[in-house]
Formats: structure tokens, C-alpha cells, sequence
């Protein structure tokens, strides 16, 4: 699977942060606490078809931080949930299918409410292989 930085996406209303441990690469998005604010990845496909994509991401608070996510432009899960993880630490996971166009995709997580996106730490094309390293 391929691990797609958010530090390394497209950022609309966000800044790259790292003061929370736990992160892969250089760091996370913290999205402005904004409706609209989000992440925009480019996601190369070798051929057409279904792939689970996977966001890794962390909510310090206790209120769900829900994000629409779109594919080249359509959305393909609206007001997802992002609730909270527990602490801004502690990363977790959700993943979805979609389905991919042979060569250069879009996919982008939009927030969907005035509290912005959670922090989120990178996108994860294909099969993501377990939980991960878990929080901290
Ligand atoms: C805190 C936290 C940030 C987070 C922000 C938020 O400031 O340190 O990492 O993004 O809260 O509520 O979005």
C-alpha cells in the first residue's frame, strides 16, 4: 500500500504541525477550525477499479469532527465520521472503498462543520496492513 502524507498533499485552510507525537513523516494537517477547511491528495491508480482507502487521523476532543471525502470531484462518503480519539496523541484509522480511475486520481477530506477536520496524519492507498503502532 502506498502512505500518502497529508504534510505532503494540498492544504486548504490547514497548517502543517507536528507537536503531537504519534504522526507519520514530518507531521500532520491541523485543519483551521473552519466548514470547508480541507486536504487534497493526488493518487496515482495503475488500472480502473476498487481500492480501500484509509485516513489516519486524531481528535483531541469530544465532539465529532465529521469530513466529506471526495473522488476526482464526487463525493463518496458525506459527513463522515471523525470522532474523537481520546487525545491529540492518540491516531486511529477509518477506511472506506472507492473506486479509483486508471492513472491520476483526486481524493480530498473536506470538514464539514465550524470546528474544521481532526488533525489528520496521512492517507493510505490499498490494503493498509493492520491497525498500525497504535497511540503515541
Ligand atoms: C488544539 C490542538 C491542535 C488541533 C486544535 C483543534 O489547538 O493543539 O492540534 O488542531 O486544537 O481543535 O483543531
Amino acid at each position: 500500500a502506498a502512505v500518502l502524507e497529508a504534510e505532503d498533499a494540498t492544504v486548504a485552510r490547514g497548517a502543517v504541525e507536528s507537536n503531537h507525537r504519534g504522526y507519520t513523516g514530518r507531521g500532520f494537517v491541523n485543519y483551521d477550525n473552519v466548514t470547508g477547511s480541507s486536504v487534497e491528495w493526488t493518487v496515482e491508480a495503475g488500472a480502473a477499479g476498487s481500492v480501500p482507502l484509509t485516513l489516519r487521523f486524531a481528535n483531541g476532543t469530544t465532539t465529532d469532527r465529521p469530513m466529506t471525502l471526495t473522488v476526482n470531484g464526487t463525493p463518496v462518503a458525506t459527513g463522515r465520521s471523525f470522532p474523537g480519539t481520546g487525545a491529540w496523541t492518540r491516531w486511529q484509522t477509518t477506511t472506506l472503498d472507492v473506486n479509483l480511475q486508471e492513472g491520476t486520481n483526486t481524493v480530498r477530506a473536506t470538514a464539514t462543520t465550524a470546528n474544521g477536520g481532526p488533525n489528520v496524519d496521512s492517507l493510505t492507498v490499498g490494503d493498509s496492513g493492520g491497525p498500525g503502532p497504535g497511540p503515541g
